[in-house]
């Protein structure tokens, strides 16, 4: 091409790279994998792992119900907190339920749906997991569209 305009070749790469960049920034961080050893929980006792997505630094609650294991982020869907105040309480004094400490709520552990308290109906974000003896590998899944529902 001799007019000294841009070819439609150029205007594709350009776009193109403009276009690949904004589709990267949009897309979701891939998801890891954390490893948490549960051989020595307790039936009706919870672990907390910390783990990052997205930027930013949560901790997950691993649980053991009578050998089944649940797992999920450790944050409220009533205000974006975590259950505990730092200190690793996340159970109900009798251990049958999550408790959140801000506000009451308390959660089934194998459901993670909120029973009592203010964001009653609503569940804790559950991470999946495959289990292989005594680890549980923790997918951190991209964080839901929309979570936490209000
Ligand atoms: S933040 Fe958990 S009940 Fe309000």
């Amino acid at each position: 091409m001799t007019s000294g305009a841009p070819d439609d070749d150029d205007d594709d790469d350009l776009f193109g790279a403009e276009e690949d960049a904004e589709a990267a920034a949009a897309a979701p961080s891939a998801p890891v994998v954390v490893e948490v050893p549960v051989g020595d929980l307790a039936s009706f006792e919870a672990r907390l792992f910390p783990f990052h997505r997205d930027g930013w630094e949560h901790t997950g609650i691993a649980v053991n119900v009578e050998g089944r294991f649940h797992v999920y982020v450790n944050r409220c869907p009533h205000v974006p907190y975590p259950l505990d105040f730092g200190d690793g309480d996340v159970m109900d004094t009798d251990r049958s339920a999550f408790f959140c400490q801000n506000h009451g709520a308390r959660f089934d552990l194998s459901t993670g749906v909120c029973f009592a308290g203010p964001p009653r109906g609503r569940a804790l974000e559950r991470l999946p997991f495959a289990q292989v003896g005594e680890t549980l590998y923790v997918t951190i899944a991209p964080e839901p569209p929309g979570w936490p529902r209000s």
